[in-house]
């Protein structure tokens, strides 16, 4: 059972299975994400794990936003509508289909407090450290996830539509469900190409 309420004093112990878990961890293509996805206590759960993040100053500089299938299929006409003005309409009508098929979506809007002395920097990384826990919580509930953010997370016209709001910004929709098949591997950047290690 996961206690997220009232989480025991203690030290992490060791989990190989935690480690064997990151170890495969990857993302899922999320065209190809349907059903089942987390729902009822799942997504409690999910949630509440997900606010468990890192965050300089205790200010929870993020809101999320659980978007049904019923209010994405709403954006998406709207976004639908768009696409006439983008550089590119075809593939900006083609890449909605990322925020309809999916069961579940979690819209991560990074919400600084501005003004405030610790840097929106780092506030907007805090809510950046919030779509990588959805995405391991996702995993550990054994859910397949992937992170988006794609044309309409910086349009102005599409924000109000998503109802971002001046001085937030889109830190990801989180699409979650479950996969067919196992996705593909992704190269993967090594050690020795991305770390210094310094006596
Ligand atoms: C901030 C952020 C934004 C992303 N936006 C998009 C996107 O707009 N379109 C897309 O196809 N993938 C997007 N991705 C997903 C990446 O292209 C890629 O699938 C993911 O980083 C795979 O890494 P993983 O397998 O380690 O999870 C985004 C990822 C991140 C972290």
């Amino acid at each position: 059972m996961t206690d997220i309420q009232s989480p025991a004093l203690t030290l992490p112990v060791r989990s190989q299975e935690l480690l064997d878990r990151l170890a495969i961890r990857r993302s899922a293509p999320a065209q190809q994400l349907a059903a089942p996805a987390p729902s009822g206590k799942e997504l409690e759960t999910l949630l509440s794990l997900s606010l468990r993040t890192p965050d300089h100053g205790k200010l929870a500089p993020w809101r999320l936003v659980v978007l049904g299938p019923q209010t994405r299929a709403d954006i998406v006409a709207n976004l639908t509508a768009m696409t006439e003005r983008l550089p590119d309409p075809v593939k900006g009508k083609a890449v909605l289909s990322k925020l309809a098929n999916p069961p579940l979506t979690i819209l991560v809007v990074s919400s600084p407090v501005h003004g405030h002395k610790v840097p929106v920097w780092e506030q907007e990384l805090s809510a950046g450290a919030v779509c990588m826990n959805i995405e391991h919580a996702a995993n550990a509930l054994g859910y397949s996830a992937s992170w988006i953010t794609d044309w309409y997370s910086f349009d102005a016209e599409a924000l109000d539509v998503l109802g971002v709001k001046t001085g937030e910004k889109v830190a990801g929709f989180i699409h979650i469900g479950t996969l067919p098949e196992a996705p593909l591997e992704r190269p993967r950047p090594t050690v020795d190409q991305r770390v210094e290690i310094l006596p």
